[in-house]
């Protein structure tokens, strides 16, 4: 199997130096009504993922010493989806705004640290960015990620003085038209150390349009304390779009999809069409990797070199050996492939399938729980459950292994350089001894002696003279 390219970036990423470790708070307590749905809007999947995984998984990558998860109304089932021993889980009831959001994280904080704020429905903020950002804060400084929109509307804007320094920022509703047309926006993420933050968050009101305890006021209290703020853009815009909707999430799956599409073809894999990809997990590939259109890849999937993945596959949780083939419209799951298989069109591995290599599963082919050795063939139409196929095996069309009795499950044994005539049920558990063929149409329920022909069909007869009914004319008797 080839060198499997992928997930470079956490790898290099987590290999800088900051010297100290980050906190961080993930704001999740927004109910997310519009997203018309009894699933919590931040368990809502990106690439199968929920949206506050993506951003967990951001935070375990920039090795934060504490993760302070704010969560709200229906967030017992984002803590019993997302728990682990690295999350501290605030509970924000009611909820007042996102400076109140954050006071609730505040007794999970060290004081002498700095603090990182997330956002659980932003899932798309990565690394680099954060790396960028918690640099500029350093140990003292205030950091703000902040973007320029064409259309700044519902954002806060951020409020420079004659010298370009921030000063504050204004949330709309509560804005001059003047700071209206300011198009650089607050994008909520920011870096702040924690003994000022607890010290600046004491000192929040309500007193605004909102009525609500903004964070954003800690942004004036820092500059009033000769605290410097300092900003930082994202790497991409994509980052920092929140999702509120179905309509949005569907949006950042696609530029999400998108960006791990891009990541593939400059690992050199070929794409047919970067836009029909669908990768739900981690997918590794080595060299001279070719995909066509409209495959999903779930889970953990590793493709060898060489390895060409026809339209329409299904692939989660295997690895495929280096040359191996799948044709369109096949189905393969926690499967183990050698290398130059021959699978599909329309084959199907299910949980538990090892094929060796050069391993023939043609179409309408399903096999479960099964151990296939090298140059062995089922080529039309077979089921094979709960076997062990030797070597160099020829299945005929329509083979079944009947491992099901209607209460338990049996093992078939096919030993090597068996034939397996069309149309044979194996009613296990039995073994075929090596070098043996089962003729036709048999119903194999006794083991079949090794090297013999074994045939269970009833024998063939002609009968002489025998003719064909005819129809009766009307009025015959
Ligand atoms: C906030 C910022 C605004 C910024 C915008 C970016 C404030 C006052 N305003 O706007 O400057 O441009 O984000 O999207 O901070 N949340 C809680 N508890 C609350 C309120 C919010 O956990 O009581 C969470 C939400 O789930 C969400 C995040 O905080 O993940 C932001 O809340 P949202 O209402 O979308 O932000 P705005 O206040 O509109
Ligand atoms: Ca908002």
């Amino acid at each position: 199997m080839g060198n499997p390219g992928g997930m470079l970036e956490s790898a290099a990423l987590t290999s800088i130096p900051t010297g100290f470790q980050m906190e961080v708070v993930v704001l999740a307590a927004g109910q997310g009504k519009r997203m018309r749905s009894v699933l919590p809007k931040v368990l809502q999947p990106i690439a199968a993922k929920p949206m506050l995984g993506h951003v967990l998984e951001a935070a375990r990558a920039l090795e934060a010493s504490r993760i302070c998860v704010v969560y709200g109304h229906g967030g017992e089932a984002v803590r019993e989806r997302l728990d682990a021993p690295d999350i501290a889980w605030a509970r924000q009831e009611p909820q007042l705004g996102t400076g109140h959001a954050v006071m609730q994280a505040l007794p999970h904080l060290a004081d002498g640290e700095m603090a990182l704020v997330l956002y659980g429905d932003v899932p798309l903020i990565a690394v680099p960015t954060l790396r960028r950002l918690e640099q500029a804060a350093g140990r003292e400084r205030l950091a703000l990620l902040t973007v320029d929109m064409d259309d700044p509307s519902g954002y806060g804007r951020v409020i420079r003085d004659d010298a370009g320094r921030v000063i504050r920022i204004v949330e709309e509703k509560d804005a001059t038209p003047a700071e209206r047309a300011v198009r650089e926006v607050n994008t909520g993420v920011l870096v702040a150390p924690v003994a000022q933050l607890r010290a600046w968050l004491g000192r929040l009101t309500n007193d605004n349009a909102q009525g609500e305890y903004y964070l954003t006021d800690i942004i004036g209290m820092a500059v009033e304390g000769g605290v410097e703020v300092v900003t930082e853009q994202p790497d991409h815009f994509a980052e920092t779009l929140g999702v509120n909707n179905k309509a949005q999430l569907a949006e950042l799956e696609r530029i999400h999809q998108g960006m791990l599409a891009r990541r593939l073809l400059e690992e050199g894999v070929t794409l047919l069409d970067p836009a029909r990809i669908d990768v739900r997990g981690h997918l590794a590939c080595g060299r001279d990797v070719e995909i066509d259109v409209n495959c999903v890849f779930e889970g953990d999937v590793v493709l060898g070199d060489g390895v060409r993945v026809g339209a329409n596959c299904v692939i989660r949780n295997a690895r495929v050996g280096a040359g191996t083939r799948i044709a369109p419209f096949s189905h393969i799951e926690d499967t183990e492939m050698g290398e130059l298989c021959v699978i599909g069109p329309y084959a199907r591995t299910r949980p538990g399938t090892v094929l060796a290599d050069d391993v023939h599963l043609g179409n309408f082919v399903e096999v479960k729980n099964s151990r296939i050795e090298s140059h062995s063939k089922a080529n039309h139409l077979a089921y094979v459950g709960d076997a062990d196929v030797g070597q160099r095996v020829n299945i005929g069309a329509g083979t079944i292994t009947c491992n099901y009795d209607g209460a338990n499950k049996f093992r078939t044994t096919i030993e090597d350089d068996v034939f397996i005539g069309s149309d044979t049920q194996l009613v296990a558990p039995v073994t075929v001894g090596r070098g043996a063929t089962l003729g036709a149409g048999t119903t194999l329920s006794k083991d079949a002696p090794a090297g013999q022909l074994t045939v269970s069909r009833a024998k063939q007869i002609t009968i002489p003279g025998w003719k064909r009914p005819v129809k009766r004319k009307p009025g015959e008797a």
